[in-house]
């Protein structure tokens, strides 16, 4: 390894813990200093939002997930923003690859390449939550993606996110099954979508109904996987509202309602 190589080894080490320090202590009543919490190219489409006005502030982190962290940001008017932004440098494994990696020539592109990697979910992401949200999905409303940065309507209150089913199980099992099924239906039906992690995790309960979040795996019904993961995600709905209790619709019966007539690929 050249000097120069270990010299830059250091420095993005540095960084990150630096970075990882700031992002795990809690902000939620600071404005986020948003120098120390993002890396460069981050900060700069970050930056970029506010100075379009599209963005007021960024407060603290709601969740940090294995690829993406969603902060509370706020409008100017003071309207709750949810800002999911898909890291692009700190998840643990990026630690310990940049080690292997740096100032190896074989692999100059590779940061780069993980860059629009993320930059490619966040914007899967925001197609798919716009294409559910057009369709009557019940799904946050998308504001804007940039980069690995992606925009929507926050579900809460005050920067505290609404309770998912699995934190919450709903007074009302049988109307909430109900429902989740009315907007699968839909997702599949006119936005032509499968969820694909649908889980007691990715919904969250809103103004008592349930609300579906997280779709950035999401794929068209005409996806050679759609069908396993349609499959997977109604399994994953009849467990959870079984253990409530709820007479739930048979899995096959279940997946022709969802599907439809129209829709139906099977042989
Ligand atoms: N639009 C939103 N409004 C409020 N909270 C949200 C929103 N989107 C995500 N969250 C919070 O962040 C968590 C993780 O978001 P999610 O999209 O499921 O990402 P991950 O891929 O990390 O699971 C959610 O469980 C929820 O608590
Ligand atoms: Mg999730």
């Amino acid at each position: 390894m050249t000097r120069k190589a270990r010299k830059r080894l250091e420095y993005n080490e540095k960084r990150l813990e630096r970075r990882d320090k700031m992002l795990h202590k809690d902000k939620s009543n600071e404005r986020a200093t948003v120098e120390e919490v993002f890396d460069q190219a981050t900060r700069l489409i970050v930056f970029s939002l506010l100075k379009k006005g599209l963005l007021y502030e960024v407060n603290g982190v709601v969740s940090s997930g294995k690829e993406a962290r969603v902060y509370w940001g706020t409008t100017k008017d003071s309207k709750d923003l949810a800002v999911k932004i898909y890291l692009t440098s700190s998840a643990e494994f990026k630690k310990g690859l940049l080690k292997y990696i740096e100032g190896d020539p074989r692999f100059k592109n590779i940061k780069r390449d993980t860059r629009s990697l993320f930059a490619l979910w966040a914007q899967k992401e925001f197609r798919n939550l716009e294409e559910a949200y057009q369709a009557k999905v019940n799904v946050p409303k998308p504001i804007i993606v940039k980069s690995n940065v992606v925009v929507m309507e926050f579900i809460g209150k005050e920067g505290k996110s609404a309770p998912s089913l699995k934190e919450c199980p709903p007074e009302n099992p049988e109307r909430f099954y109900k429902l989740i099924v009315t907007n699968i239906k839909r997702l599949y039906q006119k936005a032509k979508i499968v969820h694909g992690d649908l889980s007691e995790y990715n919904i969250l309960i809103w103004k008592n109904k349930p609300l579906i979040i997280d779709m950035s795996q999401s794929v068209s019904i005409e996806h050679p996987m759609a069908k396993f993961m349609l499959t997977r995600d109604l399994n994953n709905l009849n467990k959870f509202f079984s253990k409530l209790n709820v007479n739930v619709i048979p899995i096959e019966e279940l997946h022709k309602q969802v599907v439809g007539k129209n829709n139906d690929k099977s042989p």
